[in-house]
């Protein structure tokens, strides 16, 4: 039984509204989990970006905050937490992690540029294309089975990088992007090994190698659990070890040190150098990067948490418990277990629902109005139009229910786990999706849908026929 190693001391009440009104605010959202305001929401698996608990001691930190443009006291705290933690010497603040994206792709990606990666995350991919690059991704064939018990499913296929780069020639390849417990495959780690192996190549090729720490404190503990060689070791030396193999590093704070912001860290002065005026242009002064220095001092004391194994262990271990429950059940989930959150197989459970219709998007929405649970689609709805406007559906129609650092409980997972079983057994009731209004870039942010036909209104009836007047 997984087991919180922390006590809560400050709480936020939660609204549970009845079905009707979900249903309301589904049609008022457009049918997307993005458009909804968290009065209706009940439990808030959307993400666990920003939404991770903070501690006790990163709010203490927040009053201890350094008011100043230029060189404030705050920033030289963090900076000495990114080189304890992460190893890296030099450090350039931005305020999220897209924007850590957006200063790399200025500064090397140009027209006709290739940057082979694990696999996309949806930001990352935006900011490449936007400078005229082309992305291509590179996992194993493993990483695509969705019933697996592969440990390293975010492993990058090696021999294919090869071939890339002889094909493209390594003149038009800026980077190399590795992405730890890689998002969008349902936060699957890559090993330490794959990782040496990407460096080799890179060294072979004179490539820099970029990773992207968002996610770094969780694979770094499934490596541990997972890689023999480190069975013994720990967090830190993981982390480092991981890092030490980067040219370059940049992270989403809201993930990696349950803060806000974001940054860029290296060893490299030329690299430090190559961006270090995009900084005070797009983000702010090098010593904030457009972030507030409260979140700057919470940030700092998020990273050396990270190497604390009882705050990362907590949402990988509820993760597993809930995949398991539901796989128990025969209910489609990525296998193995992995981080960030569990992902329900959507290509499967509403497998009447063709791709353009959205299944993803389709689960996403039935859930939220059988339960008040916000999930997120990660599948066609959140891939991009090709260049000629035509769908490029995705490899896997996943829904993904995040669990962030400490803030569920086990009865809030076991109640997602009872009206994911009823919804199971009536999942025939669901139906597709069409947009009504489709922004051309990150479409599933602000995107609107709409029902292909009265499905919701049929499912709410059922829910009355089995719940009565239950919420
Ligand atoms: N890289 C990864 C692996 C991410 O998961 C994210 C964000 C980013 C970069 C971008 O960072 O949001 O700070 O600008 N992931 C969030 C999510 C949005 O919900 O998975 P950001």
């Amino acid at each position: 039984m997984p087991l919180e190693l922390h006590k809560a001391r400050i709480v936020q009440k939660l609204h549970l509204v009845p079905i009707e009104r979900r249903l309301e605010a589904l049609h008022e959202g457009g049918f997307n989990t993005f458009q909804l305001n968290t009065m209706d929401v009940f439990l808030d698996m959307l993400t666990d970006s920003g939404t991770n608990a903070m501690s006790d001691n990163q709010l203490a930190a927040m009053m201890q905050a350094d008011d100043a443009y230029a060189g404030s006291q705050s920033f030289i705290k963090l900076q000495k937490a990114v080189e304890d933690v992460l190893g890296k010497k030099y450090l350039l603040p931005v305020h999220q992690g897209r924007a850590a994206e957006n200063l790399i792709c200025v500064a090397y990606v140009k027209k006709g540029s290739l940057i082979p990666m694990n696999y996309h995350f949806t930001t990352a991919m935006a900011h490449i294309t936007d400078k005229g690059g082309q992305i291509v991704e590179l996992l194993y064939d493993e990483a695509y089975v969705v019933n697996s018990s592969h440990p390293f499913k975010g492993n990058m296929n090696i021999e294919k990088l090869e071939e890339v780069i002889i094909q493209k020639g390594a003149k038009n390849i800026p980077f190399i992007r590795m992405e730890a417990s890689t998002n969008l495959i349902g936060g699957q780690p890559f090993s330490m090994q794959n990782l040496r192996d990407v460096r080799a190549v890179a060294d072979k090729y004179q490539i820099r190698l970029v990773l992207d720490c968002s996610l770094l404190g969780e694979n770094a503990f499934l490596i541990l659990q997972r890689e023999e060689e480190f069975k013994d070791s720990d967090m830190g030396t993981v982390m480092k070890t991981m890092t030490g193999l980067a040219d370059l590093c940049y992270f989403s704070a809201r993930k990696l040190s349950s803060s806000r912001g974001g940054g860029i860290a290296t060893d490299s002065m030329e690299i430090y150098r190559e961006l270090e005026a995009l900084v005070p242009l797009y983000e702010g002064f090098l010593t904030y990067g457009g972030m507030s220095v409260r979140e700057i001092e919470a940030m700092a004391v998020g990273l050396y948490e990270t190497l604390d194994e009882s705050v990362i262990c907590q949402s990988p271990s509820f993760i597993k418990y809930l995949v398991e429950e539901l796989d128990n059940k025969g209910i489609p989930v990525m296998k193995p277990a992995g981080v960030l959150g569990v992902h329900l197989d959507a290509m499967q459970i509403c497998s009447h629902i063709p791709q353009s219709q959205y299944p993803a998007g389709s689960l996403a929405a039935a859930l939220f109005l059988i339960s008040g649970v916000r999930g997120m689609e990660r599948g066609s709805i959140s891939n991009q139009r090709d260049e000629y406007g035509n769908e490029t559906y995705a490899d896997m129609e996943l829904v993904r229910l995040a669990i962030p650092r400490r803030v569920f409980t086990l009865s809030q997972i076991k109640y997602v786990e009872d009206r994911l079983t009823w919804l199971y057994e009536n999942r025939e009731l669901i139906g597709g999706l069409k947009f009504n209004y489709e922004p051309p870039v990150l479409r599933f942010f602000m995107g609107k849908l709409e029902p292909v036909n009265d499905w919701p209104q049929q499912l709410v009836a059922k829910f009355k026929e089995d719940f009565g007047e239950s919420l």
